[in-house]
């Protein structure tokens, strides 16, 4: 299946495994890679070394094209990004800031820039100094999704930018991406959905979490860390979140949630811990391979396409 972000980072499907921290690791990167999608490396609250190494770890584990994540208000990630471009990564990703000198630099080298956005401003200054990509994070999203639901703001962003769109935000299967391709997007992102597979690093507690969990059971709130923020809803969910003081500054409340992500995700410790995960946990329902859930996804858009009405 071959759409503009196929031909722009030299990938057989247009489907992403977008940036997740201590999810998108160098081993399901490359599991997506491999697969004929494009990996981001999520670089969080990586040190240097941690951030060099594990680029080189993706490049030991697959030759095809990958990402390097990074989200420019993070300390640290600033300097993290200027690694991946000493180490050539093919696709660098960024989100909150601006990254007009990534672009300049990443195209020295004949690199890819995708900006994560969820708004009409972002996108147009992102689409003015040049990036290649925009990736569109609708309000179904776990994490950070805008305002906008992407039945909206993918179609809304495709009239008013002239770069590829990957959309993100609720597509888990293939009746998604052709959704999305229809919507004027040229690729989706699978957030909650690649971090329910066999090579998520996901503990294996908080994956039946997700299995066992409706498109209902997410809750949307600035009282997890600082952000608008979508999370699992869970007993500790709640009382996490009633704890946040109205008045807590952003940093404190960022601070707090750094150790309640661990938790879920290392020690699938959900009396502790708080997960990050998107409504399209209810339509999570096995835990497949990577290449079984590609292959499923493009199978399942191609069955749509030969069967839509004329
Ligand atoms: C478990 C999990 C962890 C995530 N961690 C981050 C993160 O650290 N930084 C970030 O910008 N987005 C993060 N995201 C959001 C994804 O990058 C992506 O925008 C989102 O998953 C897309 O929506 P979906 O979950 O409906 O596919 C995370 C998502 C999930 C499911």
């Amino acid at each position: 299946m071959h759409t503009k972000i196929t031909k722009l980072f030299n990938i057989e499907y247009p489907i992403l495994l977008p940036g997740m921290s201590l999810i998108s690791v160098p081993k399901l990167v490359a599991a997506v890679s491999n697969a004929g999608g494009l990996g981001i490396l999520a670089s969080g609250t990586m040190s240097q070394k941690e951030a060099l190494d594990a680029i080189r770890e993706v490049k030991s584990l697959t030759d095809k094209p990958f990402g390097f994540g990074a989200s420019l208000m993070i300390p640290g990630a600033k300097e993290n990004v200027a690694l991946a471009l000493e180490e050539e990564v093919p696709v660098i990703n960024f989100s909150l800031g601006k990254g007009d000198w990534i672009v300049e630099k990443t195209h020295t080298y004949g690199g890819k820039v995708i900006a994560t956005v969820v708004n009409e401003r972002h996108a147009l200054a992102a689409n003015r100094y040049g990036v290649d990509a925009l990736l569109v994070t609708g309000h179904e999203a776990a994490a950070h999704g805008g305002d906008v639901t992407s039945l909206v703001l993918i179609p809304r962003l495709a009239d008013i930018v002239d770069i590829p769109i990957v959309a993100a935000g609720g597509f888990g299967d293939g009746r998604g991406l052709m959704a999305a391709l229809a919507l004027g997007a040229d690729a989706i992102a699978m957030g909650t959905r690649f971090a329910s597979t066999q090579e998520s690093p996901v503990h294996g507690n908080t994956k039946q979490a997700i299995l066992d969990r409706s498109i209902s059971d997410t809750i949307y709130t600035t009282k997890f860390d600082g952000m608008p923020c979508r999370i699992m809803e869970t007993r500790h969910a709640i009382e996490y979140i009633q704890q946040t003081p109205d008045d807590a500054d952003m940093f404190s409340t960022a601070l707090r949630a750094g150790p309640a992500i661990m938790s879920a995700i290392v020690d699938g410790d959900l009396d502790k811990g708080v997960q990050l995960i998107g409504q399209v946990q209810g339509l999570v329902e096995d835990l497949p391979t990577v290449e079984e859930l590609v292959q499923r996804v493009i199978t399942q858009a191609q069955a749509i396409r030969s069967t839509l009405p004329n």
